[in-house]
């Protein structure tokens, strides 16, 4: 109701503006502990049958904030309050980063969709961890890996190494972002042989941490295929299926979020867990609204999901719409605890 009003005013503004002008709310109401207690009273969820524990993090529940919707980490305090059950903040750099020049964040409001061509503007792994503070954390927190922008593609595992570096003992997981459509040749690391030197090289020096790997959803099966096995012999802790797709012809250059996608990235995890046995977790995420649409991704394979466009155009009380409808269709399915429903329409 409260974002019905706000959304036309926010709406009116350039993409890029209402979501620097959203970010710094969700700062203010982070360190007012009125706001956060008001959000937590209306929108966190707490039942045993959405909690799981997956490589060794407790997730509260599955409903989480997806990537680049707090690049540097400023909401860490606030999220918890909106329901979410986990955040992965980030894409980090090593170092501070401006991204591509603007315009660069696109509404198609039509198809209830985003194009984005942002490239990986972000403060840098020192300050970003700053902000983060020292576990236990009120839900996990997940730290998105990238690469510079100017690091050539043979020297992209430094970068990898140096965010975990910073990010020790401060993330309850890692994201390594080999996806992103909007760093030139970033895509090509998801090839089975660079990905296995990349995995290689990032699990021999993070052996301990849970390590997860987020992939594009335009990929074949015969490369996600490889990608299953590679994430295997590498010991990573799981998938996050999908990032945006290139594979549009909307008139904006960048990539495509939001429900055109919601079907491909659904498929893609149906595939990954297919191909993987349902042997590994997978974070779903692409195109969801409605907790129908999280339900989708959680019966083809999710273990979790994931949003962001959504969130854009849905506002602040998503997280506990969603985990609300997730009771509701864990009732009317006959199943006693969330865990059971994963996969169960692979
Ligand atoms: C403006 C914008 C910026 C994004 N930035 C990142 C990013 O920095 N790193 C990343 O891994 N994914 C990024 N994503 C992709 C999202 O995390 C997500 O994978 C994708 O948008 C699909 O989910 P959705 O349909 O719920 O938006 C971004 C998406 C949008 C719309």
């Amino acid at each position: 109701m409260f974002y019905r009003c706000v959304r036309p005013w926010l709406f009116q503004l350039d993409a890029e503006q209402a979501h620097e002008r959203a970010l710094s709310w969700v700062e203010r109401a982070a360190r007012n502990d009125i706001l956060r207690e008001t959000c937590a009273a209306l929108w966190q969820v707490r039942d045993a049958r959405l909690a799981q524990e997956l490589f060794c993090v407790r997730f509260p529940n599955p409903v989480g904030l997806a990537a680049g919707f707090d690049k540097n980490g400023v909401g860490v305090g606030l999220w918890p309050a909106l329901g979410f059950g986990f955040v992965e903040i980030g894409t980090v750099t090593p170092r501070p980063q401006p991204g591509n020049e603007p315009p660069r964040l696109f509404r198609l409001p039509d198809e209830r969709a985003l194009i984005n061509r942002m490239g990986f503007n972000n403060d840098g792994a020192l300050r970003v961890a700053a902000r983060v503070p020292p576990p236990p954390h009120g839900i996990p927190i997940g730290v998105n890996l990238g690469k510079q922008k100017t690091t050539p593609l043979e020297n992209a595992a430094d970068d990898y190494l140096t965010g975990l570096k910073v990010f020790d003992g401060r993330a309850d997981f890692f994201v390594i972002n080999v996806s992103s459509p909007n760093t030139p040749g970033l895509r090509q690391l998801q090839q089975a042989d660079q990905l296995d030197a990349l995995l290689g090289r990032i699990r021999a020096a993070a052996p301990a941490v849970p390590l997860l790997l987020k992939v594009a959803p335009d990929l074949t099966t015969e490369q996600l295929s490889d990608i299953v096995a590679l994430v295997r012999q590498h010991r990573l802790n799981g998938i996050v299926a999908t990032n945006t797709t290139i594979q549009h012809s909307r008139a904006q250059e960048g990539g495509l979020s939001g429900a055109p996608l919601r079907d491909r990235a659904t498929e893609c995890v149906r595939q990954l867990y297919r191909l993987s046995g349902g042997a590994i977790p997978i974070i779903g995420v692409g195109g969801i609204f409605r907790a129908t649409d999280a339900w989708e991704k959680i019966c083809a394979g999710a273990s979790l999901v994931e949003v962001y466009t959504g969130l854009v155009y849905e506002g602040p009380g998503l997280a506990a719409a969603i985990n609300r409808g997730l009771l509701r269709q864990l009732e009317a399915g006959g199943f006693t605890h969330l865990r059971e429903a994963v996969g169960c329409r692979a």
